[in-house]
């Protein structure tokens, strides 16, 4: 679907540019000038963009991606170091919100699915809306580093806990401790994306998995996404207990019922089998 002008507006501004395209909102971080370095504006600008979003029909999927070469060249330098070296801690905090909001707070717990597209550059604090993403598809020319050893910082913000939930220990602390760059299919490897691709395959690729998750239930979709990202940090007993009343929940609030059709055409009617397939969501 194009938007067309009668249509309510499309959520974005400067700094973030938003496409509708058919169920799929592709998200640009839009500072190619700055290589997508993240500023305050952006930060604010971000998370208008994905509250407006989440409750917007058009979209089903979020892809989050770059205008230009870069996918972000991470936290601008000069917003967020230069300008608060002599601000009042508050001030500092303030500055902070809205990036703390929407790369971690919003995307880790987001309503839609959300699949991050490395199209180029990405380092430092872009680590940390490429993790909090469910997903993420790679060019295998993207370059992505933990720079901020080679200029006299640690991975703050939140990276060096991003990192930490995907990537084994001692590739994490290699490339905390080296700064050293890796491309796209390195950046697999690690686990810190799904799959990389050459270049010319990267926007198909990323919108046939976009397509994948548009076709499912997306109550269901929305539940398992949740209660996964949730356990990570709970106990066996804990996510037991978790689990069965979010699987109840599931089946009370989905409106399609999808647990029933799904039963009743593999028991019963033995129209399909989840081995095989997904059950027929219409009729
Ligand atoms: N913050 C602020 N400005 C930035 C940033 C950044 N993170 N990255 C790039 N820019 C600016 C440059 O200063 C330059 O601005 P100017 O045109 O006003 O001089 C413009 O973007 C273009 O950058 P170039 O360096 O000229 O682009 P090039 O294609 O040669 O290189 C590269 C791209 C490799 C990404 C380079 O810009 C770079 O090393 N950027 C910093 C990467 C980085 O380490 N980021 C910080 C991680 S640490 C953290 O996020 C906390």
């Amino acid at each position: 679907m194009t938007v067309t002008a009668n249509e309510k507006p499309v959520p974005g501004g400067n700094f973030v540019k938003v496409e509708l395209d058919d169920g799929i909102a592709w998200v640009k971080l839009n500072r190619p000038e700055k290589r997508n370095a993240m500023s305050v504006g952006l930060a604010e600008e971000m998370v208008k963009v994905l509250d407006d979003l989440e409750i917007d029909d058009r979209c089903g999927v979020v892809i989050l991606t770059g205008e230009g070469e870069a996918f972000s060249a991470g936290m601008d330098l000069k917003d967020f170091f230069r300008a608060t070296d002599n601000v009042s801690d508050i001030e500092r905090m303030r500055a902070y919100r809205s990036t703390r909001a929407w790369q971690w707070r919003m995307l880790m717990h987001y309503a839609k699915p959300t699949i991050a597209m490395v199209n180029g550059w990405c380092f430092g604090g872009a680590f940390t809306p490429l993790i909090c993403c469910d997903l993420a598809i790679a060019s295998d020319d993207a370059v992505f580093g933990l720079s901020e050893i080679n200029w006299g910082v640690i991975p703050g913000g939140v990276v060096s806990k991003a990192i930490s939930t995907l990537m084994n220990d001692r590739k994490a602390m290699y490339y905390v401790m080296t700064g050293e760059k890796f491309g796209g299919k390195m950046a697999e490897q690690l686990g810190l994306v799904n799959e990389s691709v050459p270049a010319d395959r990267l926007r198909e690729r990323t919108t046939e998995l976009a397509r994948i998750l548009l076709a499912k239930n997306p109550t269901v979709l929305r539940q398992a996404r949740m209660a996964y990202k949730y356990v990570r940090e709970m106990t066996w007993e804990e996510s037991a207990e978790y689990l069965t009343a979010k699987a109840d929940q599931t089946t009370f609030i989905d409106p399609e019922k999808g647990r029933e059709k799904g039963l009743s055409q593999f028991l019963d009617d033995k129209t399909f089998r989840p081995g095989h397939g997904t059950y027929i969501r219409e009729g």
